[in-house]
């Protein structure tokens, strides 16, 4: 069983979102997987670099989509992005440092951020867009 299983309670009801949702959840199953393994500490620095740079990634991309969309809370949205952002870009120049840091904590604490984001504000997105597509009448 993976670290992180997707369900479909995951599910946002913006298929963009939920693929790059399922994506996150795979780079931190194979962030976690190369820290069960014992990976080298080179290999585990890619892994968690693929994990941040997606991240970004991701959260440009959603804050874009609310932005078209005029998603009411896309300021308070995007602090929380912000704050995830600055937590895992300090946690990840502290392991290239080679500061002691507790990467097994780190997989524990971002897998229970991004359940929780999704559950909590990102549901919020495909709330807001299914019901701007019904004002408009439009078929998407
Ligand atoms: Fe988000
Ligand atoms: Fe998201």
């Amino acid at each position: 069983m993976a670290f992180l299983d997707w369900n479909d309670k995951y599910s946002v009801g913006v298929k963009k979102i939920d693929d790059q949702h399922r994506h996150l959840f795979k780079l931190t199953n194979d962030f976690h997987e190369a820290l069960a393994v014992g990976t080298a500490q080179r290999d585990l620095g890619k892994a968690l670099e693929a994990l941040v740079d997606y991240t970004r990634f991701h959260f440009a991309d959603e804050e874009a989509l609310m932005d078209e969309a005029d998603f009411p809370e896309l300021a308070q949205h995007r602090l929380v992005h912000e704050r995830l952002t600055r937590e895992a870009r300090d946690f990840y120049i502290r392991f290239v440092e080679g500061r002691p840091v507790s990467t097994l904590d780190f997989a524990i604490f971002l897998s229970d951020w991004l359940v929780n984001h999704i559950i909590v504000m990102d549901k919020d997105i495909g709330i807001h867009l299914k019901s701007s597509r019904e004002r408009r009448g439009g078929p998407f």
